[in-house]
């Protein structure tokens, strides 16, 4: 398919999209937002939590949902892109993967962290399979993250894509935590691969 056709049906399936709609009624940034809602109405991912690391953050609706769960303590959004930056939430810009940014994080919270949301993924315009590889790295690099930072009563939720890499991210998740479940919300398109990975509890 052409570029500017891909372009026209992306335009208009985003004005029929219900919870793009719903977003520019509750004023956050993207759609993507609805998702998170529903893992943490689900999950109860926010329960008890103080600090929050939201991998892959633009444009930042995942992080604005945090800021109205934890009122305490700290949230920080780190994304490549730039973003606006969202009230209540330390911003980094620049790559996750990079040792340096690792470094960053851990020095901001200075302690063990509750909670490391990831939607990381490359774009998805390209080569679909690729790209779910690619995205399937990121998450094994942000659970690697979480083995090292997080409480040992943490939690670790990730966007993965059901594909070459899902099922040795759940065997090294299932190996890593004691509680793992995988969960596609409504607000995930039917027809993308894309799934999430729900890891509590430090082995
Ligand atoms: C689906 S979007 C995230 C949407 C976001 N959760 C929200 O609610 O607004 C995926 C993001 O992952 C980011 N990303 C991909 N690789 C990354 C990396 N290595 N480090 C940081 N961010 C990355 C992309 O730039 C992109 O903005």
């Amino acid at each position: 398919m052409k570029k500017n056709k891909i372009s026209k049906n992306w335009i208009n399936r985003q004005k029929r999209d219900i919870y793009v709609r719903q977003s520019k009624i509750e004023g956050f940034k993207s759609r993507a937002v609805y998702k998170l809602k529903e893992i943490d109405e689900k999950f109860k991912i926010f329960k008890g939590i103080n600090s929050v690391v939201d991998l892959g953050a633009a444009p930042g609706s995942w992080s604005q949902y945090a800021a109205t769960k934890i009122k305490s303590e700290k949230i920080l959004s780190i994304d490549l892109l730039k973003f606006e930056k969202i009230k209540n939430s330390h911003q980094i810009i620049g790559d996750f993967t990079d040792e340096a940014h690792k470094i960053e994080i851990k020095k901001y919270f200075g302690k063990k962290i509750d909670l490391i949301i990831s939607d990381m993924a490359v774009n998805t315009i390209g080569n679909k399979d690729v790209d779910s590889i690619v995205t399937g790295e990121l998450c094994l690099e942000g659970m690697d993250f979480a083995l090292e930072v997080l409480k040992g009563n943490g939690k670790f939720v990730s966007k993965i894509f059901m594909g070459s890499s899902f099922n040795e991210i759940v065997y090294k998740a299932k190996k890593k935590f004691r509680d793992v479940r995988v969960f596609k919300p409504l607000a995930s398109r039917k027809n993308s691969k894309e799934t999430f990975i729900i890891c509590s509890f430090l082995r």
